[in-house]
């Protein structure tokens, strides 16, 4: 959800009035999913290296998600939403850690969309947590080293049980992957809008969809001429 920054600093505002714009999008662009048929939406809200941003700019992104999580929690499950948080929460506070526990436990059985909600999240971290748990299982003798799997590998991280992203979107011109599913990306297709989150409308979102749906997708095998459908 890049770009925030950059969308209130053009119009002359303050950085966190980009950011409430942004918090702003995040329900429509949920909607959006279930129209277009997405069945996982995950918002990279929060990244391990934002910390280092100045502290209000970080209290005042962990205000708007506290604001998000008490306006949206009826709401979200009302819509039969499932919420899940990737990331590592141990150092956010601990009132918003209870509220997030709280969500993703009321709406775990929900069946419309999945939406995570990344925040502290670092693809990288999200690796060192997944080895800790593997490692721990191979030194209490329940796992073998020679039995660790690429799948035991996903089915530890935030994600498990959870599909490979099918699309990433970058937003803002940004050309990089910025510690996001560093695993879970290995075949992820790629799209890059210069908008920045903040104009990241329905509309924007739908032509990066129907550009996706339009491409063939061969996870590293090669194809016959005449067959169609990748997928
Ligand atoms: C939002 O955009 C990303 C968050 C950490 C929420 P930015 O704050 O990175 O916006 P730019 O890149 O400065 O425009
Ligand atoms: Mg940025």
């Amino acid at each position: 959800m890049d770009g925030n920054g950059r969308w209130a600093v053009k119009r002359g505002l303050p950085r966190l009035m980009g950011h409430k714009r942004g918090a702003n999008r995040v329900k429509d662009i949920v909607k959006a999913s279930t129209e277009l048929g997405v069945d996982t939406l995950t918002l990279y809200a929060f990244s391990t290296e934002n910390w280092k941003r100045a502290a209000h700019e970080v209290e005042g992104l962990m205000k708007l998600f506290r604001g998000y999580l008490q306006n949206n929690f009826i709401e979200l499950n009302a819509k039969n939403i499932r919420v899940k948080f990737l990331g590592d929460p141990t150092p956010l506070a601990a009132d918003l850690r209870e509220q997030m526990e709280k969500l993703e436990d009321l709406t775990k059985d929900n069946t419309l969309i999945t939406l995570n909600i990344a925040i502290n999240y670092g693809g990288r971290d999200d690796l060192v947590r997944a080895t800790r748990k593997v490692a721990a299982k191979v030194q209490d003798g329940s796992l073998a080293v020679e039995d660790i799997t690429e799948q035991m590998i996903s089915d530890h991280l935030d994600t498990a049980f959870q599909a490979d992203p099918d699309l990433i979107i970058r937003t803002a011109g940004e050309l990089r992957m910025s510690n996001f599913m560093t695993w879970q990306s290995a075949y992820s297709e790629l799209a890059f809008v210069e908008k920045s989150w903040p104009e990241f409308t329905p509309e924007v979102y739908a032509e990066v969809i129907a550009d996706y749906r339009a491409r063939t997708r061969q996870f590293g095998a090669i194809i016959p001429k005449g067959v169609t459908g990748a997928e």
